[in-house]
């Protein structure tokens, strides 16, 4: 339901990458790994295809060719059961046919729902949890010597692990997803998060700032931090607080110390932010870092105080707007987008308003919109979802009408000018296909610029200066002037590219 340009890739470069490493002596287990959902899905799936490559697997592209079938699910909006039920129902005369075949449901389904997926979903060997995945190896063996379906489901609260990313010089993704925490400590009443991913804990600094920095050195240019509370981050070895404010934390720490380690980085992001930990000190380091992107997502989720409140959101529409204000402040041109759920139980009219006015007020040049779904285990539950679907439906579509008016009016005002595009690879429309020589990248406020011509996919991974040259619904159209930072050595540049590494951040 994205309805303008999404700060999140809705398909990562990642999705689509070759997989290699199979050499004729390695235990040759092919699987496919099938991605629904967040960031955090595409990146757990990543560090699944890792796990499965050490262990002498290899990614095919057919469920025919595979052995090993993962789904990587979400349960945060959808009826998850259901799709999960359509995607597994595709492979039921497969699994017929070749009843060897091994079907796995991971994510955020396999935790809400255990065990109790097997025996409502027939066909699926396996259910395992988010943070049970380097076991995978070993329950695909035993499934495949003819164990019974098993489903793994435990947090590692005591001990908390986190897989850590081996990207391969040379075949690192444009932008690289690094994980800094997981599960959630918000009680944010519609959401099933904190049951599917657990208690909030943080992946020690140390590990995000050499992860960061791999990445670097293999060939990314940008990295986006990922957490469900990001901005939260706790490391007893980081300096303290910057302040005793309660909801002060040490993730502009975080933020500083990538900075000034990672030098040869271009740009950092982050998503998603929770409001309450959007402090001064966060404002300081938008200040005062230069690799930090222009942009931030910060979902609202609404604007009236009522259903904020009957959300557990933890702060005001007055606090809200504050802080976003003092953010936008922080840096010249730094833009927001947020996300908003309509038809809460008990939204009236009146709290909608809310919610248009809040939008137009922060001047949000791209959201995402959802209907309330009520999702199993959330206090929310105990609430009436008394809105009924029209209304629903209704205010969705007016919140679409104003955020996109505000979207088309921040797009238009960039014709003409110029930016820099961080090229991250093919046009969407082209289904990662490099050779039609379109591509396509975003501006540090993550605007989507689309670029053609010959010599195009040769700046995948390079920042180009560009010119804008019109503006479509949700993207910039442009042409490059001139190239800065290659990050490898192009032999067929555009004849007017020029390259130069960017000068480090301090
Ligand atoms: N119903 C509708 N939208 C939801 N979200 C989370 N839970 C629900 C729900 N029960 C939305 C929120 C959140 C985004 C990831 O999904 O807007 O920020």
């Amino acid at each position: 339901m994205t309805v303008l340009p999404a700060s999140r890739p809705s398909v990562h470069p990642l999705a689509s990458r070759p997989s290699g490493g199979y050499t004729e002596d390695t235990l040759a287990l092919r699987f496919i790994v099938r991605t629904f959902g967040c960031q955090m899905n595409v990146h757990d799936s990543d560090r699944m295809q890792e796990v499965l490559r050490a262990a002498g697997g290899f990614a095919v592209d057919r469920p025919d060719e595979a052995d090993l079938v993962v789904f990587n699910t979400c349960s945060v909006r959808e009826k998850a059961e259901q799709k999960l039920r359509s995607e597994v129902g595709k492979l039921a005369s497969l699994k017929r046919a070749r009843p060897d075949l091994v079907i796995a449901v991971a994510g955020c389904v396999a935790q809400q729902e255990g065990e109790k997926l097997l025996e409502r979903v027939p066909h699926i060997d396996l259910v395992i949890g988010p943070d049970n995945v380097t076991e995978l190896p070993a329950l695909v063996t035993e499934q495949m010597s003819g164990a019974p379906p098993t489903a793994r489901t435990e947090f590692d609260v005591s001990a908390p692990r986190f897989l850590t990313a081996s990207p391969e010089p040379g075949r690192a993704p444009v932008v690289a997803f690094v994980t800094t925490m997981k599960g959630c400590d918000e009680r944010c009443s519609f959401c099933v998060v904190p049951y599917t991913r657990g208690p909030e804990r943080y992946r020690p600094a140390r590990d995000v700032i050499d992860e960061v920095h791999r990445f670097v050195d293999a060939g990314s240019r940008e990295v986006l931090l990922l957490g469900q509370t990001v901005d939260s981050f706790r490391d007893p070895e980081l300096p303290p607080p910057e302040s005793d404010d309660a909801d002060e934390s040490q993730f502009p720490h975080l933020l500083r110390a990538i900075a000034r380690e990672v030098p040869s980085l271009a740009r950092l992001r982050y998503t998603s932010p929770h409001p309450r930990h959007a402090t001064a000190s966060l404002f300081r380091a938008h200040a005062e870092l230069d690799v930090l992107a222009r942009h931030v997502h910060l979902p609202v989720q609404s604007g009236s105080d009522r259903v904020l409140r009957r959300m557990i959101r933890r702060y005001t529409r007055a606090e809200y707007v504050a802080r976003a204000e003092r953010l936008t402040r922080a840096r010249a041109g730094l833009t927001l987008s947020t996300d908003i759920i309509v038809g809460f139980p008990g939204e009236t009219e009146e709290d909608f308003e809310q919610t248009l006015s809040i939008v137009r007020e922060v001047g949000f040049v791209s959201l995402f919109g959802f209907k309330y779904s009520p999702r199993p285990h959330t206090p929310a539950l105990r609430l009436k979802d008394d809105v009924a679907e029209p209304v629903k439906s209704e205010r969705l579509a007016r919140l679409f009408e104003v955020a996109q008016s505000l979207g088309a009016a921040h797009l238009a005002k960039l014709v003409g000018t110029r930016q820099e595009v961080l090229v991250e690879g093919a046009s969407k429309s082209e289904k990662g296909d490099l050779s039609r020589e379109r591509v396509q990248g975003r501006t540090d406020r993550s605007e989507i610029v689309h670029m053609e011509g010959p010599g195009a996919s040769s700046l995948v991974g390079e920042i180009v200066q560009v010119e804008v040259v019109r503006a479509n619904k949700h993207s910039l159209y442009a042409v490059p002037t001139r190239a800065r930072g290659a990050r490898s050595p192009s032999k067929r540049g555009l004849p007017l590219l020029e390259t130069a590494r960017r000068a480090p951040a301090t």
